[in-house]
């Protein structure tokens, strides 16, 4: 019997189990287990019926996504699902944890599925790039109908057992223990034709409703969403086969898109970017058991946007939060912020009022510093200014208790400095959120020289429990993401300087996969965000580069971003949607003459090179000065906290496709331009030179 797979008899049940953790992946040892039972519960006439249950943490979680590209060996899960199918015993499985993917299909293929009420159910191949192959969308769409599955498999996020249940997807909660109840359940279908009317590929009764203008309006909206990424279009026409043909040439269709997707670049980033997320957990010289703190109260100093978000991440775990700032109003405000905040997910129906209530309950406010003293985390998030941040770490130290992790949200100030006015620069840590901070899924954890390795070890794992997704950084200015962003920034702005105008440059971004244009951004941030800064800056710049000035005078003219109801672009009241606007185009335009820059025509290629080479470049500076452990952990800063588009797999992975040779051949061609800027980065140079990739050089450390 297979080491992955384990089978034995209750009663006259045969019990299936799959034991290959962490995660029961159906790795090709779990397909020949699974094929070897089933051939041995047929082959026993005592067993009357079957159940398929998970060991560990969870039921199966899908194809073993390493396998993915290497050459294929055992059964294939296809068949393994026909066979199960087929088979004259009937089948219940037994889902706890995550039935996901090829999991789920496999469930799909048997006759009845009963799930403890926290498990999730979810087919989220489109999140690496691909479609549900085993026959996902072809008997889906029979168990729940064709648009529930179309939601389902389109957006790739699992649902919750109860709604499964609703949908008919689920046939059974059992309360307890599942397997038992399971067992149960098995024994009281386990009569001469339990598995008549179950096989799902011969079901057609809840495949109507969904005619080709259906198909036709669905390809629209899918491919508006998608920006770019070609799975979820493609999954539209898998489904659209499974209502117009029948279920053996719908399985052809289905096994001629998996087969094209599989094969293709955003597959490839898209695993690449899952991978990526889970390597920057691990930190050779902090090893998996190095000890970590307790966390089980935090106090965050400024209830500012910034301090109100963090807060909610714990909160929403249960873990009680300390919010302080200096002044009555500063404090109402905050608390009243993240009340509004819980409110409009309320009013989405995405969190119940009770929950609600509770989250905000456990969100206490203070006015004194002094209240951090039984936090077993601090967390600084005052304004962005060096003396204010020391003057705030010297209060820290002398009310924290000791042992407590002190961290500063700072985006990107020396954290050396800001440990070195403690006794205790060992417990201190940066740990930088991204706005909003209840949202974004990033979190950059910021060693400074003295960071005791259990304090980097709690925070990565602090991280994960809030649901972030931690990456290690080392002290540079604006550490990873933001080091980056400088450069991406400055040449959106020269662009407009030479000839581009806001909504072009924006468009060309988007088009490319981001979220939104650096402009739109800027909108939502609030341009005057840095303003003091640069205008103290302008007395003292250096003459030897180039700077534009647009946004400074944009905040002169009132012009703050969405928040002014005009930025960038303006905005009819109460709207999001940025309109163009000619005072800024008439502003550019000035500016352009003001520096003898004659505009001209610019494509929206140079565009997109010249805003993504720029943070390529200085991603290689990045890794050759041990600011980011790995190209794979810059990849997974700007997926998640930048819109970088997960298909393209983060800038170094887009590098790679591009070839090296082709982007630094454009990088030096910037440079002879600028003079100053653009720099190549000699760890760049160096691998065009060897003929190496990203992908090469983290492989080879
Ligand atoms: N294949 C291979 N390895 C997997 C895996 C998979 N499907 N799912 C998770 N893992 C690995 C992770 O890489 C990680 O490994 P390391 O510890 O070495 O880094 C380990 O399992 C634990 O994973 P997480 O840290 O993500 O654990 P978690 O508890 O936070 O989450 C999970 C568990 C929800 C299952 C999450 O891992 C997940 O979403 N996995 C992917 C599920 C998925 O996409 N399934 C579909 C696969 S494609 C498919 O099935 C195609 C088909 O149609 C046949």
């Amino acid at each position: 019997m297979s080491e992955t797979v384990r089978y034995e008899r209750r009663g006259d049940i045969a019990v299936i189990t799959v034991d290959n953790p962490p995660v029961n992946a159906l790795s090709s040892s779990v397909r020949q287990g699974l094929a070897d039972s089933l051939a041995q519960a047929l082959g026993d006439g005592a067993v009357k019926a079957m159940v398929l249950i998970g060991a560990g943490r969870t039921y199966i979680a899908g194809a073993d996504i390493r396998e993915f590209g290497k050459p294929f060996t055992g059964p294939g899960l296809q068949q393994i699902i026909a066979d199960f199918e087929r088979s004259s015993k009937p089948v219940v499985v037994a889902i706890h944890g995550t039935a996901l993917g090829g999991g789920l299909e496999v469930a799909l293929g048997c006759h009845y599925r009963v799930a403890l009420p926290s498990a999730q159910l979810g087919l989220p191949e489109v999140k690496l790039g691909i479609l549900p192959g085993a026959g996902g969308t072809q008997r889906m769409p029979r168990v729940i109908g064709i648009k529930a599955a179309l939601d389902m498999i389109t957006s790739g996020d699992p649902i919750p057992a109860a709604k499964a249940k609703e949908i008919g997807l689920v046939d059974a909660i059992i309360e307890g223990d599942l397997l038992e109840g399971a067992i149960k359940f098995a024994e009281t279908v386990a009569i001469p034709g339990g598995t008549t009317g179950r096989r799902v590929s011969e079901r057609s009764d809840k495949l109507g409703g969904a005619d080709t203008a259906y198909f036709a309006e669905a390809r629209k909206s899918v491919a508006a969403k998608a920006r770019g990424q070609i799975a979820p279009v493609k999954i539209v026409d898998a489904l659209e086969a499974a209502a117009t043909l029948p279920f053996t040439d719908g399985m052809k269709k289905e096994r001629e898109i998996a087969t094209e997707l599989m094969a293709g670049t955003q597959s490839k980033a898209l695993r690449h970017v899952f991978f990526a997320e889970r390597e920057a957990a691990k930190i050779p010289d902090v090893p998996a058991d190095t000890p970590t703190r307790p966390v089980k109260s935090v106090a965050i100093i400024g209830a500012g946007t910034m301090g109100g978000g963090i807060a909610m991440n714990f909160a929403n775990i249960g873990i009680p939060v300390t919010l302080i700032d200096s002044t009555e109003e500063f404090l109402e405000r905050g608390l009243k912020r993240i009340k509004d905040n819980y409110a409009v997910t309320v009013s989405r129906g995405r969190l119940s009022q009770p929950d609600m209530d509770k989250r905000v309950g456990l969100i206490k406010g203070a006015l004194d510093i002094d209240r951090i003293k039984d936090a077993d985390l601090v967390i600084e998030a005052v304004f962005e200014e060096m003396a204010l941040k020391k003057d705030i770490f010297g209060k820290i130290d002398q009310f924290a208790k000791p042992g407590a992790v002190l961290a500063t949200n700072t985006s990107g100030l020396n954290i050396n400095e800001i440990a070195a006015v403690t006794k205790r620069p060992q417990d201190v840590i940066g740990l930088h959120f991204f706005s909003p901070a209840n949202v974004m899924r990033l979190m950059e954890v910021v060693r400074a020289d003295k960071t005791g390795k259990d304090i980097i070890a709690t925070s990565m794992q602090l991280g994960k429990t809030i649901r972030k997704v931690p990456v290690l950084a080392r002290v540079y200015e604006g550490f990873i993401g933001n080091a980056m962003l400088r450069h991406y920034g400055r040449e959106a702005h020269f662009l407009l300087e030479e000839g581009a105008l806001p909504q072009q440059v924006d468009k060309a971004l988007t088009d490319f996969g981001y979220a939104m244009g650096m402009f739109g951004v800027h909108d939502v941030a609030g341009n005057d965000v840095g303003y003091r800064m640069r205008k103290a800056a302008q007395a003292t710049r250096p003459n030897d580069r180039r700077y534009s000035d647009i946004i400074t005078k944009l905040c002169d003219m009132g012009r703050l971003g969405q928040k002014t109801g005009k930025g960038w672009y303006r905005y009819e009241p109460g709207s999001r949607t940025p309109i163009p606007d000619p005072e800024v185009e008439a502003l550019i335009i000035q500016e352009s003459k003001l520096k003898g820059i004659e505009r001209r025509v610019i494509t929206d290629e140079e565009i997109v090179k010249r805003c993504v080479y720029g943070p390529i470049n200085e991603g290689a500076n990045l890794l050759e000065k041990g600011i980011a452990l790995r190209p794979s952990d810059i990849d997974t800063v700007y997926v998640t906290g930048y819109g970088f588009p997960s298909w393209r797999g983060g800038p170094m992975f887009y590098a790679d496709t591009v070839g090296l040779a082709n982007v630094l051949a454009d990088i030096k061609r910037f440079h002879e331009k600028d003079g100053f800027f653009w720099k190549p980065a000699p760890l760049l140079e160096q691998l065009v030179k060897e003929g190496k990739t990203f992908a090469d050089y983290q492989a080879a450390r």
